[in-house]
């Protein structure tokens, strides 16, 4: 038995990363639906349809002990709906961390960062109105950063203008107030984290939540032996380039 970390693309390596480092004992397979990214782009009833079928064949593929679904767009729409479709399974999922955000501003000015797909979700707009109402929230689609994401990991390079282009929106100015903490709601962000400090108009607190993340799977783990088996990364594609595969091999995975 494994965790079972899945992601659109290389995203959820940030939170395989957390995830080693509170159950270094686990054996761990990487998904990324390469196939269908990005998932920011998708129709909602389209994307629950491909990953309901999908989440079908990984079941059946690997029986994790626990999937972790290391990817805002989708845990947002499908994660209530896997667990009504497949109830016997463990879903840890990752959703915009506004809670916490509310909890730490001082200026009460707070941009959550995210997918298209992820800012039109029903389920944001709630954790915003359960968790928010006294904060201004400000929602930032971005339908380019998952890309710049992408493209960094495999080759190291981005373009800092574009950086700079799709983070703007989040940097507010109201009152006299100033925007204190940009909430990353998509896995890939992390990656980009550094330029976007380094471009950011005014220092800001980044979250990323990643660690609670893993830590909400390490409450739900059995504990016992160590898992037998090398990490691997199985991509719905079937071949990443050889940029990709050597960065996974970074991460210790192989691919199958
Ligand atoms: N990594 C995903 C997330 O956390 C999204 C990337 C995509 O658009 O596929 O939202």
């Amino acid at each position: 038995m494994s965790i079972l970390v899945f992601d659109s693309g290389v995203g959820g390596l940030t939170v395989l990363r957390e995830a080693r480092v509170l159950m270094p004992d686990r054996r761990y397979i990487y998904v990324a639906d390469d196939a269908g990214f990005p998932y920011g782009d998708w129709e909602e009833a389209a994307l629950l349809d491909r990953m309901t079928a999908l989440f079908g064949e990984l079941i059946e593929r690997f029986r994790p002990e626990l999937f972790m679904i290391a990817c805002n767009t989708a845990s947002t729409l499908a994660i209530d709906h896997l667990r009504k479709v497949y109830p016997e399974q463990t879903f840890v999922g990752t959703v915009p961390a506004i809670k916490p955000a509310a909890e730490r501003t001082r200026s009460g000015l707070v941009s959550v960062l995210a997918t298209p797909g992820t800012v039109k979700r029903q389920y944001t707009r709630d954790l915003i109105r359960d968790w928010a109402s006294k904060v201004n929230v400000r929602l930032v689609g971005s339908t380019e950063l998952a890309r710049l994401a992408e493209r960094y990991a495999r080759g190291g390079m981005v373009d800092e203008e574009e950086v700079l282009r799709e983070i703007e929106p989040c940097f507010v100015e109201q009152d006299g107030k100033l925007t204190d903490i940009v909430v990353l709601a998509c896995t890939h962000y992390p990656f980009l984290v550094n330029r976007m400090r380094k471009v950011a108009p005014w220092p800001v607190d980044w979250i990323d939540p990643s660690e609670a993340i893993a830590r909400r799977a390490l409450s739900l783990v059995r504990q016992g032996a160590p898992e037998e088996g090398s990490d691997i990364a199985w991509f719905t594609s079937g071949a990443p380039d050889a940029a990709t595969q050597r960065f996974l091999g970074g991460f210790g995975l192989a691919f199958e």
